[in-house]
């Protein structure tokens, strides 16, 4: 059984997993599917994720604009979203200028440990809350978010820095970031993994400190890339049993690997699937890459699917 994907109402959907998986590729396809669905999304790369050519727009900033029709995108840096909280805080516009001029504050500010993670969270906030004329300004936010070993300090920030920060705007911050992000009315965590030991591997230690040590809503794990099935049953076997010179035929090795590559890949599903005690969601590997044409929208379609699915 195929997994679903519950992302009804969701307003913050953070995708992670291990480095070069396709977290990318899938934020760039859940925001076609979503956009599509009817929401108005604004998907984001965490320092330059690599979005911005998946979803045929080069050159994103750190001002959300429009990529097609209800789909914004933008790029979030830490030095831009220093800018912003500094502004946030203090409202008279010339103190702020001079403080982040300032050369002593620029050193505290990148010294403290912590603070890219808590600037980064804030502008997802801002962004999650903003409104325009009364009305929300994006129905869901999608993080394409750094590998998991950013992601993980990043997702657990309001708890790390809590207890640094009990009072003051940082705390205030904090603490509305904790309350949407252990909300799974509104927010999603989405795992993406190749069909490989090391990222399953990964996937499995992450699943562990997101859902159990952070109480994060997480959902079924993505499979990225699998490899497809070219042979029936009766293929498989009968190239199984080819000997001799046959059995060296550079058709035949192509093949034999094909379906070997296929079988462990699935073994690595299985694996995945016995630890997390969940279905999977599965997306095929696309021999042109998702960057050539339709490759996204291949994938946005798949998600989609598992969105609607029955629970
Ligand atoms: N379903 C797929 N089929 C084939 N190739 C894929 C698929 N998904 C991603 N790729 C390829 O894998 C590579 C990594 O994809 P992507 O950039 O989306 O990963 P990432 O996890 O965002 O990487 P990074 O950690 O560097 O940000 C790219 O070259 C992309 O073309
Ligand atoms: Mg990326």
């Amino acid at each position: 059984m195929p997994a679903r994907l519950p992302l009804a109402a969701q307003r913050l959907v953070i995708v992670t997993g291990k480095g070069g998986v396709g977290k990318s590729a899938v934020t760039a396809a859940l925001a076609r599917a979503l956009a599509g669905a009817g929401r108005r999304v604004l998907a984001v790369e965490v320092a330059h994720g690599g979005l911005g050519p998946l979803l045929g727009f080069d050159g994103l900033k750190a001002t959300p604009r429009l990529v097609a029709p209800r789909l914004q995108a933008a790029t979030l840096e830490p030095d831009d979203a220093l800018a912003d909280f500094v502004h946030g805080v203090f409202r008279f516009g010339m103190f702020a200028r001079r403080l982040l001029e300032s050369t002593s504050f620029q050193v505290l500010a990148a010294a403290a440990p912590g603070l890219p993670e808590f600037l980064v969270l804030h502008r997802l906030l801002g962004w999650v809350e903003e409104r325009h004329l009364g009305r929300r300004a994006y129905d869901v936010v999608l993080v394409d978010a750094p590998a998991s070993g950013h992601s993980l300090p990043l997702l657990a920030a309001p708890r790390t820095l809590g207890t640094f920060a009990r009072i003051g705007p940082v705390a205030q911050v904090l603490r509305r970031v904790d309350e949407l992000l252990g909300d799974a009315t509104r927010t999603l965590v989405c795992l993406v993994t190749t069909p490989e030991e090391l990222a399953v591997r990964e996937t499995i230690e992450l699943h562990g400190e997101l859902v159990g040590r952070l109480g994060l809503p997480v959902a079924p794990p993505i499979v990225n890339a699998l490899p497809p099935r070219r042979f029936g049953p009766d293929d498989e076997a009968a190239l199984a049993r080819l000997e001799g010179a046959a059995a060296g035929h550079p058709w035949v090795l192509a093949a034999r690997h094909q379906v070997e590559h296929r079988r462990r890949a699935l073994a690595q599903v299985a694996t995945l699937r016995r630890a997390l005690r969940t279905p999977v969601i599965r997306l095929p590997f696309l021999f042109a890459g998702p960057e050539a044409a339709g490759g996204v929208a291949r994938l946005a379609s798949d998600l989609a699917a598992a969105a609607t699915r029955a629970a």
